[in-house]
């Protein structure tokens, strides 16, 4: 099966628009030429979302949003809504992220009402699920990994799903330096393929491109990438310095 490599970043919250102009300008003359067999997008802070299509046009790279609210519009003080984010000429959307899901009370429902108001508004939903430490000491993983993806997914169907990307990443994993190995990666991969088999057909889960990340660097980005399940990565930290994310997007094969 074909899975376009796609290497993502996750800004979080760095960057303003003047610096993601900046990047992006170093990011192309470091790059000279993307090359089509792999994909680059990189989620970034609202304010920075024009600023960021702009400065990245004429290139392949997506950008994408790091959240989205999944009414249209209305009285949701401080909320941004997928078709706002499209708007913006993004092409892409983080959703489910353990920070979100961590610090702002994202729960699985609306991770899957998220889910679908990204699809409706024409965005990639790329959708974050990942076992905490706590959990993995105690033997919860693959049991975790069935339950956010059983959420997220409730409702989809394999053509509903089309442009969906999931992201596994292990919270204890997160900024922390500490990567889960290639063969604990491959393990998690290939258990969310199984699951995504069972929940949405055979077919569209050997096409579903399942990225990995937490700590992913230059040095570590080719192992995790070899392994048969991993279809590319989704980068914190190391994305924030152009040289270093050229480093992960040219990953030697
Ligand atoms: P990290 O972050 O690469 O800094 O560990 C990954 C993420 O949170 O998406």
């Amino acid at each position: 099966m074909n899975r376009k490599p796609l290497l993502a970043g996750n800004w979080k919250m760095y960057k303003t628009s003047d610096q993601a102009r900046q990047f992006f300008k170093d990011l192309i003359s470091l790059a000279a030429d993307f090359s089509n067999d792999r994909e680059v997008a990189f989620a970034v802070p609202f304010p920075s979302l024009e600023a960021s299509v702009a400065a990245a046009a004429g290139t392949p790279v997506i950008i994408a949003a790091q959240n989205l609210y999944w009414e249209e519009e209305g009285a949701f003080t401080g909320e941004v809504s997928g078709s706002m984010i499209k708007a913006a000429g993004a092409g892409a959307v983080l959703i489910g992220h353990s920070e979100r899901r961590q610090m702002f009370g994202d729960t699985g429902e609306w991770v899957n009402r998220k889910v679908k108001a990204a699809l409706r508004s024409g965005l990639t939903p790329i959708m974050c699920i990942g076992e905490t430490l706590t959990e993995r000491e105690g033997n919860l993983t693959l049991e975790i990994l069935d339950r956010q993806l059983t959420e997220g997914l409730a409702g989809l169907t394999a053509a509903d799903t089309a442009v969906l990307v999931l992201a596994y990443e292990p919270v204890w994993a997160i900024g922390t330096g500490l990567t889960a190995t290639p063969q604990e990666a491959q393990e998690a991969h290939a258990f969310i393929r199984k699951r995504l088999g069972e929940l949405l057909g055979q077919t569209r889960a050997d096409g579903l491109r399942i990225l990995y990340g937490g700590s992913v660097k230059p040095d570590n980005v080719a192992k995790l990438m070899a392994q048969p399940d991993i279809d590319g990565a989704l980068v914190g930290g190391a994305s924030l310095d152009p040289a270093s994310f050229i480093k992960i997007i040219k990953f030697d094969a």
